[in-house]
């Protein structure tokens, strides 16, 4: 569904990918491990057609983001969160949830907001549809951007450090909620640090380092085999503490 071809991208002098390749089918979660810096970040942003890419080619549903006209389908196709989100902060949950899906895949008031509670009680947060981006948790605003990229039928969710700026306790309510869309199926491409959730729901582990591709492998043989094989990956695991 991805197909990331032979992408370098540089800013300025610094090259952070190079020559990058990679693919992702429709299915399963993928988990981007990698040291900080590295350009994790850069090749989601990347996919999504929020950087431009120096040269090679990035499809999305065989659709390049090299042209322009094709950044609209696969925005759609790519619901995107990031570390910190911030809601609309004049609307409430409801409307916020709602906005895109009545202007851009057309849907009546009515559908968006049956859709919207669909997906809030799915993140279990139905009682807060008429809060606004203050009265809300980091952890509830984490969960209803979730439950905001989910509403435009993505192919794919790309999670970027989603629970990093929570706390212990939001950060696991978060992860219970991205545990339960992986066992309904949703593809997932999360860049984290958090390896209980990799061990748990990740199915595929790539360890970046400085722009390439140390390692892309089934999530057991990762932790059981390469984690004592390969002498950066080890260093990364304890440095985190894992
Ligand atoms: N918009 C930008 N302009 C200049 N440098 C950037 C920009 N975005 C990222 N970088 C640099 O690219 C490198 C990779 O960044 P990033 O992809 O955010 O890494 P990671 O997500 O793995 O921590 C870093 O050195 C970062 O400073
Ligand atoms: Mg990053």
């Amino acid at each position: 569904m991805i197909e990331v071809k032979n992408i370098t991208k540089s800013f300025g002098d610094l090259t952070v990918l190079k020559n990058f390749t990679v693919n992702f089918k429709e299915e399963g979660v993928t988990v981007i491990l990698g040291p900080s810096g590295t350009g994790k970040s850069t090749l989601l942003r990347c996919i999504n057609g929020l950087e431009n890419i120096d040269s090679g080619d990035i499809l999305v549903d065989g659709l390049s983001v090299n042209d322009k006209k094709n950044l609209r389908h696969i925005r759609l196709n790519c619901g995107m969160v990031f570390q910190q989100t911030v809601l609309f902060p004049h609307l409430d949950v409801m409307h916020n949830m709602t906005v895109s899906p009545i202007k851009l895949l057309k849907l009546s008031k009515k559908e968006a907001e049956e859709r919207a509670e669909f997906y809030l009680n799915k993140v279990g947060l139905i009682s807060k549809k008429k809060s606004r981006h203050n009265e809300l948790s980091g952890g509830e605003q984490q969960r209803i951007a979730i439950a905001r990229a989910l509403m435009m039928n993505p192919k794919a969710l790309l999670l970027d450090e989603v629970t990093s700026a929570l706390d212990p306790e939001m950060s696991s309510e978060v992860l219970n909620i991205l545990e339960k869309l992986a066992a309904d199926g949703v593809c997932m491409l999360a860049v984290t640090h958090e390896m209980s959730f990799a061990k748990k729901v990740a199915s595929r582990i790539l360890f970046l380092d400085k722009g390439s591709l140390v390692c892309d492998e089934p999530v057991e043989r990762f932790f059981r085999e390469t984690r004592n094989e390969n002498e950066r990956i080890s260093r990364f695991l304890n440095f985190i503490g894992e």
